[in-house]
């Protein structure tokens, strides 16, 4: 037991070693060339508070709301959402009257009819939202080249790696919510300056926590009091940013609740049926001598 236990406090002592080494190699290098760095992000995103994180997590049906709300007014004209249908919404606590006159605000290209032609009608809960552009093409066109990403997955899509020691911790807090993370920061990152000297293509916005660059073609979306929130939340960038993360996160794993339930049930289940197993094991050996 004793050597277990200074193992396990040797094994600390070196990842805790390992982290300050690497954050201090990370900083000296930052500090060298700040102007031209090569990794990114430049910022780690900032982990927030979510009500959906960890074993017990829950989405937050009122921000869902609100996030679908900022998806509509702001990022809609731009990003599709290709594989969310509008039925589905009934899971951030809509009635199915309320999810059919949401479904009928927009116009589906349907088609073709009897005579051949394609025509337009009022959305049902059975459609998808529908894309802005008519095909990626069109929609890099109108982005100065660079389409904007579907948004069905975004959430699980995106995500800064954690790297050593800190994805064996995510492990023990069940830590899954870098994709939330990373766009929260994302869209609150646009009003940092750039360091002197760093060169921003033209047509791009610096942004420090952009997963693959100093910039991006994607220009602040969100400004404050943009979207009118009628539930009395802070109409901010910040919150915002918060809502519409937590909703793409919703979007893109919309059974993220019955997962986690099942999940804790099989584990509890488990460990009657461990502890049983074992019982079992001794009354059955009971007599015998070993
Ligand atoms: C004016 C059009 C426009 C609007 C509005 C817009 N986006 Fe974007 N978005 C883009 C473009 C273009 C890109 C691709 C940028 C690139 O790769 O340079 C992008 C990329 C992204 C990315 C991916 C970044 C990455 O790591 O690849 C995220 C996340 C994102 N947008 C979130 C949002 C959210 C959330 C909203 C609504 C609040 C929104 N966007 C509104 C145009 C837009």
């Amino acid at each position: 037991m004793k050597k277990i236990l200074t193992s396990l406090a040797l094994l600390g002592l070196v990842v805790v070693g390992v982290e300050t080494a690497s954050t201090g190699a990370i900083a000296a290098e930052e500090a060298h060339n700040a102007a031209a760095p090569t990794h990114f992000p430049i910022d780690q995103p900032k982990e927030m508070d979510w009500s959906f994180a960890g074993p017990f997590g829950t989405y937050d049906k009122a921000q869902l709301q609100r996030g679908l709300k900022v998806y509509k007014e702001v990022c809609a004209a731009c990003h599709s959402m290709n594989l969310v249908a509008f039925r589905t919404l009934e899971g951030l606590g809509y009635s199915e009257g309320q999810v059919k006159t949401l479904a009928a605000e927009y116009t589906i290209h349907d088609g073709p009819n009897d005579a051949g032609d394609m025509f337009d009608r009022p959305g049902k809960p059975s459609d998808y939202f529908p894309a802005p552009f008519a095909n990626e093409q069109a929609a890099a066109a109108s982005n100065g080249g660079a389409a904007p990403p579907d948004m069905s997955l975004l959430a699980k899509a995106r995500g800064v790696e954690r790297g050593f020691p800190r994805f064996v911790f995510d492990i023990f807090t069940q830590y899954a919510q870098g994709g939330p993370d990373y766009i929260h920061s994302l869209l609150t990152g646009y009003d940092e300056t750039p360091p002197a000297g760093m060169v921003i293509p033209e047509g791009t916005h610096y942004n420090p926590y952009f997963l693959s660059g100093v910039s991006l073609k994607m220009p602040k979306p969100l400004s404050d009091g943009q979207v009118t929130y009628d539930d009395g939340a802070p109409q901010t960038v910040d919150q915002y940013s918060r809502d519409v993360s937590a909703f793409l996160m919703w979007a893109a794993e919309p059974h993220m609740e019955d997962r986690k339930k099942t999940g804790f049930r099989v584990l509890v289940f488990l460990l009657l049926f461990g502890a049983l197993v074992y019982l079992t094991k001794r009354k059955v050996w009971e007599g015998v001598t070993h």
